[in-house]
């Protein structure tokens, strides 16, 4: 009888760690890889709400020294876990996830509006560049409000949870690797109701 007591113990102590473990939403976290700290540093990272919801508005400010020109061939690799039970690598699907971007043709991309670059506003407003080549120097972004929008179905695997994020960013004619960074982030989703305890 004192074993099976015991056992009960023990499943619940497991129960209650699974509960609280899928509850709490880690910390954000982020640790510098790069042997050579000097060529791209992020001082200092603020996210409010914490953790961001997805949708929903996100105060965003941050600090970081760039000590290389960034332009050309420079390649962003990123790999992706997500909490489970275990950390489940996230795959690459349609230029979303565990992917290596061309950087530079990205960025260009992306702010791309009928053939002229046009940077976020609040990136604009703060004169922060959003395409290479990207100056070496000391970058300020003032809290500002981004809007999360609702993700397409695309994107599902980024629910609420906790994420490991990966990145390096290299370039690719000289071998250098300019940053790199180990990082812990969780997501939650608005919810509702129910939705806020299965969700
Ligand atoms: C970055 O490029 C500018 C000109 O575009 C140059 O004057 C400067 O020396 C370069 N800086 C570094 C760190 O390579």
């Amino acid at each position: 009888l004192s074993i099976s007591t015991f056992d009960m113990e023990k499943v619940c102590c497991l129960l209650l760690l699974a509960i609280t473990g899928c509850l709490s939403a880690i910390n954000l976290k982020y640790t510098d890889c790069n042997s050579n700290q000097a060529l791209l540093h992020v001082d200092s990272v603020s996210l409010n709400p914490y953790p961001p919801q997805i949708p929903g508005d996100l105060r965003a400010s941050g600090h970081l020294v760039l000590g290389r020109n960034i332009s050309g061939h420079i390649e962003l690799q990123v790999s992706i876990h997500k909490h489970a039970i275990f950390w489940i690598p996230v795959p690459c699907v349609s230029g979303f996830g565990s992917c290596t971007y061309d950087f530079c043709s990205m960025l260009n991309t992306a702010f791309n509006v009928n053939g002229q670059i046009s940077c976020p506003p609040q990136m604009a407003k703060q004169n922060l560049p959003c395409t290479c080549p990207i100056q070496a120097g000391t970058y300020t972004l003032n809290p500002d409000v981004w809007v999360i929008p609702t993700l397409p179905s695309l994107l599902s695997w980024l629910s609420s949870g906790d994420y490991k994020v990966d990145a390096k960013l290299v370039n690719k004619d000289s071998g250098e690797i300019i940053a790199c960074y180990n990082t812990q982030i969780a997501f939650a989703h608005k919810c509702s109701g129910f939705g806020c305890i299965f969700g």
